[in-house]
């Protein structure tokens, strides 16, 4: 199977490209600047070319502070680019696979969040991901839309990686404590990825698996969580202590709001996929491993 991936540094490209070999998958990654979403009009022909038994956009402006001074350039990327690629996806008869996020709500929910709950963005960002999954399922009503949350990986920036740099020169840092999510890690999402596009593959004709899911880590966490376990990691492979400090998102002011609660509920993805991601601590000690080279 031959998936077209879009983005090339991402980290959930990077992620795809890694395990996909042992999946027996090629992933073909096509991006800049053979590929620019900031000009929709130009995605389809820039995909031309790569025969593809589906394609996965990975791609996406995910600067989420920085959307708010630039939701015009945000939206052409995340809401018409996206769309542009569903409808090549559907004019090919390819299976499409879109990434979403938990922005597309508003957080203020007490319970995690299901596929048909109402969304709500409340920043540039989110409403722009938002524009993506309608122009996508305006676009080709048969793409599977996956929508992820709190991502970190060996590659690009994430908050794992920040937390590993602040470290090294601190004894003690100041994390939000009262944001809750489920931290998902980009080789995890990858694998779940590469099943999910086999079998949508395989079982085309029944166009089987369309729709919204929620693919996110098992088990729920604070940031303040997700640092303490890094920290513990990291001090057990012999680097100092550091100790996490629990503050309100209110004490660290950020241009875009985030959600507080931003937790998905997977079930409809283990219901239709048979998929489960592995438990998020597991995870996130696994990534301290790699980025402290471990062996
Ligand atoms: N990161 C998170 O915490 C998070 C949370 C929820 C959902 N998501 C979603 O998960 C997906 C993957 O995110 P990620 O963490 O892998 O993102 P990432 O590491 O920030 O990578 C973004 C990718 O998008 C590409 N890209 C950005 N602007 C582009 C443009 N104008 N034209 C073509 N490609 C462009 C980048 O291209 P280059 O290869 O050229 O750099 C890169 O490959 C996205 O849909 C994102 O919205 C992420």
């Amino acid at each position: 199977m031959r998936l077209l991936v879009t983005g090339k540094e991402g980290q959930l490209v990077r992620s795809l490209l890694e395990r996909a070999p042992r999946a027996g998958v090629e992933v073909v990654a096509v991006g800049r600047p053979r590929l620019d979403m900031s000009e929709p009009s130009t995605v389809a022909a820039a995909l031309d070319g790569v025969e593809a038994d589906a394609i996965v956009n990975a791609a996406a402006y995910t600067a989420v502070d920085k959307a708010e001074s630039e939701e015009a350039l945000a939206t052409r990327i995340n809401g018409e680019a996206a769309g542009e690629i569903a409808a090549y996806a559907r004019r090919l008869g390819l299976p499409f696979l879109h990434i979403s996020t938990d922005y597309v709500f508003d957080g203020e929910g007490p319970r995690p969040y299901r596929e048909d709950d109402p969304t709500g963005p409340i920043g540039a960002y989110g409403r722009s991901k938002l524009a993506g999954e309608l122009a996508v399922l305006e676009r080709d009503p048969r793409a599977t839309i996956l929508r992820t949350a709190w991502v970190h990986s060996p590659f690009g920036a994430n908050f794992v990686k920040t937390m590993l740099r602040l470290g090294e020169t601190r004894a003690e840092l100041s994390v939000v404590a009262d944001q809750k999510g489920s931290p998902s890690y980009a080789p995890d999402l990858a694998d779940a990825l590469l099943n999910i596009a086999r079998q949508r593959v395989e079982r085309r004709s029944e166009n089987f698996g369309a729709g919204v899911y929620h693919m996110t880590g098992s088990g729920e966490a604070t940031w303040a969580d997700l640092a303490e376990e890094v920290f513990a990691e990291a001090e057990r492979l012999g680097r100092a202590p550091v100790r996490v400090r629990r503050i309100t998102a209110e004490q660290y002011p950020t241009p875009a709001k985030r959600p507080s609660n931003s937790r998905l509920d997977n079930s409809r993805l283990n219901h239709v996929f048979g998929v489960t991601l592995p438990d998020w601590r597991v995870s996130a000690r696994a990534c301290v491993n790699r980025l402290l080279g471990a062996p």
